[in-house]
């Protein structure tokens, strides 16, 4: 094989590499990942965390602090933040420690910003609840899609 024809074989992969990488994930969900773990929002607009009635920024406080990165929760313990994958949140649970119906869009919205559940009780204050656009709020619910 010539030099040249190694070159552009070289740079196909690499190409091919690339777009791999961008194909795993959408936009919408790039931005929801990286506001689920680093706390921060597609525009200049902050996202803030409210903390039993304290308000501070999301930066702070992300999700995966809690739910981990795959957003499996952690069990026993003080707090045990629940599993928040989709799989989990929509389907009903009626375990010892959890009972709720499945979450809907809707509902999953009104838990981060206002911390109910489906049933419309109160999650615990260590659970934050979130200020945010619509437009972080969609990316982000495009990624907790994807966990
Ligand atoms: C400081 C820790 C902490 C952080 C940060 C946190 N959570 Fe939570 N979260 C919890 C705990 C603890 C619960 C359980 C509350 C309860 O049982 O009442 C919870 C509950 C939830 C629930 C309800 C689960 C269910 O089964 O009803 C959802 C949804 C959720 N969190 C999403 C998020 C998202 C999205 C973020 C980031 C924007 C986030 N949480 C950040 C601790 C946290």
């Amino acid at each position: 094989m010539n030099l040249k024809l190694r070159t552009l074989n070289f740079l196909l992969l690499l190409l091919c590499l690339s777009f791999a990488v961008e194909m795993d994930l959408s936009p919408a969900e790039a931005a929801g990942k990286k506001l689920y773990m680093t706390g921060k929002g597609a525009s200049d607009q902050p996202v803030t965390a409210l903390m039993s009635g304290v308000s501070v920024p999301a930066t702070v406080m992300p999700c995966v602090n809690c739910h981990g990165k795959k957003g499996l929760g952690q069990s026993g313990g003080e707090m045990a933040p629940p599993n928040i994958t989709w799989k989990a949140l929509s389907h009903a649970t009626e375990s010892a420690d959890r009972q709720r119906p499945s979450y809907t869009e809707k509902t999953l919205k009104r838990a981060i910003t206002m911390g109910l559940n489906p049933d419309g009780e109160a999650l615990k204050q260590v659970m934050p609840r979130y200020q945010m656009t619509m437009e972080d709020m969609t990316n982000l619910l495009a990624y907790l899609k994807q966990l």
